[in-house]
């Protein structure tokens, strides 16, 4: 069981790596658990997927039910086969979507339940991609406590690898349990390549691979394509294979 969270600054392309990531994994013949956790959720779309409900919906569910179970209920095991209930099983993979976050509630009682059950779910799956949010928030909520290895996506821009830099502080101070940390830089053109992995050695941190600016993600983006019809021989594609390969997934 393997765990691995895409982060970085918004916009750099951390759901496109998701999606292309879940894309060359799911061949490799291992059980792949895709986690959408950013409350603005598009990893569906990008992976050509609809979804119906999401685990916020199911943990409003319980919330409002709570008062009318009947006291013997086994609560945990009622969220559980909600969550199983929501989970899109695609022929490669299996899909979850976070969803919204908590509204005014109180939220402890579902969230304590809900991090054991994905405790549990997670360990049926080889691996577990989880696409996230800009900033480490929602890691911080700790719904899912242990990440493997945290991918933080750059584009070519300085305050893309200054964010990298400082989530790798922040880190560190929520207490996260991250075995691993890597830099993918994304976007790249041949014209900020040098700079980026200049700037990557400097800060010390390993870049795990170049994804080079690939016209068609752009493409398929503007007109609504999931990139799960990307054609094999994309630049950006082969970059993703190529990081696969080095990070031995
Ligand atoms: N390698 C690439 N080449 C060209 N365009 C790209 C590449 N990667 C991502 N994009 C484009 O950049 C934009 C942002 O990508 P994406 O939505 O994946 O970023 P994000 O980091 O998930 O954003 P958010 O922070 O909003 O979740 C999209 O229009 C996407 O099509
Ligand atoms: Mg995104």
């Amino acid at each position: 069981m393997k765990i691995i969270a895409i982060t970085g600054k918004g916009g750099t392309g951390k759901t496109a790596v998701a999606g292309m990531l879940i894309r060359h994994l799911a061949r490799r013949g291992k059980t792949l658990l895709a986690i959408d956790a950013d409350p603005d959720s598009n990893l569906p779309d990008v992976l050509g997927v609809k979804i119906d409900k999401t685990i916020g919906d199911m943990r409003e569910f319980m919330l409002q039910e709570r008062d009318k179970m009947a006291p013997d209920t086994n609560k945990e095991r009622l969220l559980e086969s909600k969550i199983y209930e929501i989970l899109t099983e695609m022929p490669e993979y299996d899909l979850l979507v976070m969803g919204r976050p908590e509204g005014s509630g109180c939220y402890c009682f579902a969230n304590n339940l809900l991090r054991g059950i994905m405790d549990k779910i997670l360990k049926n799956y080889d691996l577990t991609i989880i696409d996230t949010a800009a900033g480490l928030e929602h890691l911080s909520r700790r719904i899912i406590r242990d990440v493997d290895e945290l991918l933080v996506v750059t584009d070519g821009s300085r305050r893309g690898l200054q964010t990298a830099e400082r989530i790798r502080e922040l880190a560190k101070s929520l207490n996260l349990n991250i075995k691993k940390m890597h830099v993918i830089a994304n976007k790249v053109t041949p014209e900020n390549r040098g700079q980026i992995e200049e700037y990557t050695k400097k800060l010390n941190m390993d870049l795990a691979g170049i994804i080079p600016f690939d016209e068609n993600i752009a493409k398929f983006d503007l007109e609504g394509r999931p990139l799960s019809e990307l054609p094999e021989e994309s630049a950006a594609l082969h970059g993703v294979g190529e990081i696969v390969k080095k990070m031995g997934l």
